[in-house]
């Protein structure tokens, strides 16, 4: 495959060396694109050896080649790694004075962004704003890791590691590479739920939780891509996390908002399908009685009592609905100080649920929720276990495989 690399200007940029190495050995052909930069950290000499193609920033050399505009068009692939706040910046607003810009806006290939930087330019609004904007063009993001920075400082911004950074490249490569040519799922259908339920207090708000869906669009996305016909029930996700689901031919989106409709709905998809996974974060509370009116300070007394009433457990009705033979597996959020407690927990929730499988994660500080990586333990009601981390999709392909394999441990 045709894979371009663009590198901007952080110290990261040593890292990428290993990582264009990695694809050439992989046996892609592969052309780094450094910004100016870049060059101050990694030289000419340093990309045109391990990338064994010559390299250049300007828009002005083999004009004849239409260069600028062919890199882009050729390209299976694009890396930007590191992507500096400054390139990211530069991506959201389509500036091109520079070769990579160019070739970012000439390509249609996926495009995987590595960013790296400084804890306070990751989070300032602005970062944030041009990542969403990214994210919502189907630009795919691996990290940042959370760690030691330079400077001495630490917290989120360090560049996500080489090999972690090859195995997300390799999933977005077209079928025939990586893990997108298993047809393991063929012929089945599934059903998955993502994302965060609602439940109205009154007209104007809300009980929500953090839940962005991205994890179950994961889910959803390496099913179809394996084989499988996927009902996809979606509470609150954004158009472009479900992006690429929705373009995706075997997968049927249906949106829902409240812990009843997705009860509905998922009883509806599950009443079809060999397997059944609830990723969505089901809301446990219902508000008794929804106000008609907004509730308004002056019609209180400085409080607001709002009586709940608990929702019914969607995966547990699932469970007891099961078809012979179908697969349901859980999904558990929890806060736990290390792994022994995760599992522990975990293990006490797939008994209480009655389900199949469970991916229990941490989540916490800087943990699970928006995050684009993840971190899991598969825990099976026959006893087994596996883990599996890094991005999303590579967990929800770790998952697609616990699955398949206790399907096989019951056959055999
Ligand atoms: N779930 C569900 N219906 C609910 C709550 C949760 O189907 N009303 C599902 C989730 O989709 C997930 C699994 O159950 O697959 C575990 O969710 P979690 O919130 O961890 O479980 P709870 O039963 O709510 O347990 P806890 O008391 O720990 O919140």
């Amino acid at each position: 495959m045709f894979v371009v690399v663009g590198v901007s200007g952080g110290i990261a940029a040593y890292k990428t060396v290993q990582l264009v190495r990695a694809l050439v050995t992989n046996g892609h052909e592969v052309h780094v694109i450094p910004t100016d930069d870049a060059l101050r950290f990694v030289g000419t000499a340093t990309w045109e050896a391990v990338s064994r193609h010559p390299v250049t920033t300007s828009v002005h050399d083999d004009v004849a080649e239409v260069r600028h505009v062919a890199l882009g068009t050729q390209a299976d692939l694009v890396i930007v790694a590191p992507a500096t706040a400054n390139t990211l910046a530069r991506m959201a607003a389509g500036i091109a004075d520079n070769l990579l810009g160019v070739t970012l806006l000439a390509t249609t290939a996926p495009v995987l962004v590595a960013p790296a930087m400084h804890t306070a330019m990751w989070e300032h609004a602005a970062t944030r704003d041009n990542l969403t904007t990214l994210r919502a063009r189907g630009v795919h993001v691996i990290g940042p890791a959370d760690g030691p920075l330079t400077g001495g400082d630490s917290g989120p911004g360090r560049m996500s590691e080489p090999d972690e950074i090859l195995a997300a490249a390799l999933a977005l490569l077209p079928a025939g590479d990586a893990t997108a040519h298993r047809t393991d799922l063929e012929g089945m259908t599934v059903a998955v739920s993502t994302g965060g339920t609602r439940e109205p207090i009154d007209p104007v708000r809300f009980l929500g939780n953090r839940s962005s869906g991205r994890q179950g669009a994961a889910v959803a996305l390496a099913a179809a891509e394996r084989g499988a016909h996927v009902r996809l029930v979606a509470a609150h996700v954004d158009e472009g996390v479900l992006a690429e689901a929705l373009r995706h031919p075997r997968v049927e989106v249906e949106r829902v908002s409240t812990a009843a409709e997705l009860d509905a709905a998922m009883r509806d998809a599950a009443a079809g399908s060999d397997v059944v996974v609830m990723v969505a974060a089901v809301a446990d509370f219902r508000v008794a009685e929804v106000s008609t009116e907004k509730i308004r300070k002056e019609d209180g007394d400085g409080s607001l009592t709002l009586p709940l009433v608990q929702n019914p457990d969607v995966l547990a009705g699932l469970v007891a609905a099961r078809r012979p033979g179908q697969v349901i597996v859980g999904f558990a959020a929890e806060t736990a100080a290390d792994d022994d407690e995760l599992r522990n927990r975990g293990r006490r929730k797939l008994a209480r649920k009655g389900a199949d499988l469970l991916a229990a994660n941490r989540v916490g500080a800087g943990l699970g929720f928006e995050a684009d990586d993840n971190a899991v333990i598969l825990l099976a009601a026959d006893g087994t276990e596996a883990t599996a981390s890094g991005t999303k999709r590579a967990v929800a392909d770790a998952l697609w495989d616990a699955v398949a394999s206790l399907r096989a441990r019951r056959r055999g």
